[in-house]
């Protein structure tokens, strides 16, 4: 019984028994308290405390179909960029959404500072659209990204759009995300940052870790660092992040490249309301429409699996999400989970796990491939089902990679490029921002040029101008002792 449990204590379950004091006291109060049980929490959206959204290279805001708005990197409050070298924005004027229009190109290495306001676990989106422009084909760039010390991406270079997510803890009140050209001749780019905090629940502290022929309680989870690989919602239709309560992409089977052998087993969808418990799986964690469709086992001889071809050499954590919307009752659906070959867990019986029907529930699992990098995941009827019963289901797949070592997702890159340097610029930056008079912004012109004289060779962070082209040059602010 390792698997990830929501906690629901008992009086809560079978409060119609144990709260008989409280109805004869005061039934309206028993039913607010009953109903409330149930939240349907639809008009209560996610509002994160760290929410910071930028359109690098923009020079207006960029106001997507999502009805969220990305703020300029090149406006005061919503980054801060260091580099060590120009960052020049190029543009695109065909791109589909306007994400895809702009872009940042640092030819050195450069870093976005961004404020942490509640420390915890977050989510990291960095949006590649590899266009070309006059001065940059952005599909020839390779470069790595690092988030604090971490790094997230070793060696990448994109040919066609890509969104990385990542979901790391921040425990520091500040977070830079650097971009480091990987060699001398070669550049980095980036179209688009996400750094917004994640609901509370959505990384729990348990999963059970699948071993050869057992599972063990893995602890901790919420201090790991996960990179998203695939987010499926089984058996229905493509979620974007217009309709995800955390903005998410949800695609179906078919639009990933997940093997899956029974695409001719019945799926399910279900149109009643799904019932969020107040103390389980929330609607964040996976949103209504992930719930309300699955693929089913209708008949006992038949099993349901999921292969996804990874990199062999990483862990993973599997998340299956499971909502009983095709049972007609309670106690009748009963099915094993198998991850590659493993028994994860023997005749599930998801009404136990939750005691109601249309009631979301996911289980979380930590998993190695096999030797050539294939996950595999099979749902098969249990001894218990019976024939004119739902023999298993699944609503929702996620997998995520886990990071290789303390210091990264991958390989490390090299700690000297992560320092983050203090000092004078962040005065420089609440100067510039505040527009003060131009007589201070020509002194502090003048001292910056004596600066860069001075500290000519030495690998300082620089501080640019933050309204493109004004005043058209680099300043050397930031000596090199100031590490
Ligand atoms: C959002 O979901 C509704 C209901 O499923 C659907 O009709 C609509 O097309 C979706 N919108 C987007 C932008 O995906
Ligand atoms: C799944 O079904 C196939 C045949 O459809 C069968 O060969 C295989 O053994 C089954 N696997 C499990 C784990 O039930
Ligand atoms: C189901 O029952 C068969 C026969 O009793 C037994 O061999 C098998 O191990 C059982 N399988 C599971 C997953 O419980
Ligand atoms: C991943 O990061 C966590 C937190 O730093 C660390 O405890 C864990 O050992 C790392 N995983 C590996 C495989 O190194
Ligand atoms: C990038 O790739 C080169 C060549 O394959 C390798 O030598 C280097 O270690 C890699 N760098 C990182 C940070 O992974």
């Amino acid at each position: 019984m390792l698997f990830f449990s929501p906690f629901i204590p008992k009086s809560i379950l079978f409060h119609n028994s144990s709260s008989t004091m409280a109805k004869s006291q005061n039934p309206f109060k028993f039913l607010v308290l009953s109903l409330s049980l149930l939240l349907p929490l639809s008009s209560a959206a996610f509002s994160p405390s760290d929410d910071h959204l930028v359109a690098c290279g923009a020079t207006a805001a960029a106001a997507l179909d999502d009805h969220r708005v990305f703020l300029p990197d090149s406006e005061c409050h919503t980054a801060h960029i260091r580099s060590y070298g120009p960052r020049v924005a190029v543009s695109n004027a065909g791109g589909l959404t306007p994400l895809h229009q702009t872009a940042r190109v640092f030819t050195r290495p450069a870093s976005y500072q961004f404020v942490i306001k509640e420390k915890g676990t977050h989510i990291v989106r960095l949006h590649f659209y590899p266009f070309s422009s006059s001065e940059y084909d952005l599909s020839s760039a390779l470069f790595h990204v690092a988030a604090g010390e971490f790094s997230l991406l070793a060696n990448f270079s994109t040919k066609v759009p890509v969104l990385k997510e990542f979901i790391i803890p921040i425990d520091s009140d500040k977070i830079s995300l650097t971009f480091i050209p990987a060699q001398d001749s070669s550049f980095a780019f980036v179209n688009a940052i996400e750094i917004i905090s994640a609901p509370k629940d959505l990384i729990g502290q348990i999963a059970t870790l699948i071993k050869p022929n057992q599972t063990e309680k893995f602890n901790g989870l919420s201090s790991q660092s996960f990179e998203t690989i695939y987010r499926l919602n089984i058996g229905g239709k493509k979620i974007t992040p217009f309709n995800d309560s955390l903005w998410r992409t949800w695609l179906t089977e078919q639009e990933s490249s997940v093997k899956f052998t029974d695409s001719e087993s019945k799926t399910e969808l279900f149109t009643g309301r799904i019932n969020y418990l107040k103390f389980g799986a929330s609607r964040e964690v996976a949103p209504d429409s992930v719930y309300d469709s699955a693929r089913l086992i209708t008949d006992s001889n038949q099993n349901l699996s999921w292969a996804f071809n990874l990199s062999p050499n990483d862990k993973y954590l599997v998340r299956l999400h499971f909502c009983d919307i095709a049972s007609l009752a309670l106690d009748e659906l009963y099915f094993n989970i198998y991850i590659n070959g493993n028994l994860g867990k023997q005749d599930f019986d998801l009404s136990q796990a939750v005691n109601r029907l249309a009631t979301p529930y996911y289980i979380d699992y930590i998993t190695n491939t096999d030797n050539s990098g294939l996950l595999n995941i099979i749902i098969n009827p249990s001894n218990f089902s019976e024939p004119n019963w739902v023999q298993g289901l699944l609503n929702g797949l996620e997998v995520f990679k886990m990071n290789k070592t303390e210091r990264g997702m991958d390989e490390e890159i090299p700690v000297a490029f992560l320092m983050v340097r203090r000092g004078i610029g962040e005065f420089v930056k609440s100067v510039l921002c505040g527009f003060v008079v131009a007589g201070l912004l020509v002194g502090l012109v003048v001292l910056g040029m004596r600066w860069r004289t001075e500290s000519r060779g030495n690998l300082g962070w620089s501080e640019m101008e933050f309204v493109e082209g004004k005043l058209g040059r680099e300043y050397q602010m930031v000596p090199k002792f100031e590490i």
